[in-house]
């Protein structure tokens, strides 16, 4: 049984202060869950405080991007000597705003999953379609790609360990979820190209999230699909309620 995921995307929202007051308030409301692993992905700036926060708890921290080199001349990165000395243990890569606004590729993503996964961090791998793919049928197509290209080189046996986020561009921030069944029907695809890449045991063992417009009034919904194996949150991850909410309905 692949035990469920749910991660808090905070995108670049949160003031230290602010990111201790939520980091806090989860920390009181879901800081003892263990049916569900719980992770927080603040910016960079908040990540040390919330990292101070949840360390006695089970909730664990990610960061939203990584560098895919180990250090030297690359001015605004962040590598992962710096991020494992936070405790960080997930990085989001790939996400689909770091691909539209700051032009990652498959390759680029790619290197950064193999250099996470060689230093013991957990890569989160982003994937997912826009409404033009989608509109124009090409949602399996663009998602393949993505899946193939991002985690070409990887071993079979690092699935336990990485996690990939379809996150459909369109449901992204709009309030406009996928349905369950859509999601559930690229959710198995995506678990078939891994089967497909590394083996049955690999694919049955890796948890694939949704991400996109995830609320607490739609989760359980999306999260009682055989394939979905937690969810990667934005908008409701700033809130604790809200986010409280998601990881209740994950259990
Ligand atoms: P929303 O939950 O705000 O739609 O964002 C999803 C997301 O992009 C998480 O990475």
């Amino acid at each position: 049984m692949r035990k469920k995921i749910i991660a808090g995307n905070w995108k670049m929202n949160k003031t230290i202060e602010e990111a201790v007051e939520l980091a806090n308030g989860l920390k009181r409301e879901v800081g003892g869950c263990t049916e569900v692993d719980v992770v927080l992905c603040p910016p960079f700036t908040a990540l040390k405080s919330v990292s101070d926060i949840v360390s006695e708890s089970q909730i664990a921290v990610g960061s939203q991007n990584m560098s895919s080199e180990d250090e030297g001349a690359y001015t605004g990165e962040i590598c992962h000597t710096m991020l494992k000395e936070l405790f960080v243990r997930y990085v989001i890569l790939g996400h689909s705003e770091r691909r539209e606004y700051y032009k990652e590729t498959d390759e680029w993503v790619n290197k950064k999953v193999i250099k996470a996964l060689e230093k013991n961090l957990r890569p989160i791998l982003c994937v997912g379609e826009t409404l033009e793919d989608r509109e124009s049928g090409n949602t399996e197509k663009v998602v393949e790609v993505q899946v193939r290209e991002g985690l070409k080189g990887v071993s079979a046996d690092a699935y336990t360990e990485l996690v990939i986020a379809y996150e459909p561009v369109w449901a992204i921030g709009t309030g406009k979820v996928a349905s369950a069944e859509q999601a559930q029907e690229v959710h198995a695809f995506i678990r078939g190209i891994v089967k497909d890449m590394v083996g049955a045991e690999a694919a049955d063992a890796v948890r694939i999230q949704y991400g996109g417009s995830m609320k607490p009034g739609n989760a359980a919904e999306l999260l009682s699909q055989p394939d979905i194996d937690g969810g990667l949150i934005g908008g409701a991850a700033l809130d604790v309620a809200s986010f409280a909410g998601i990881i209740n309905a994950a259990k």
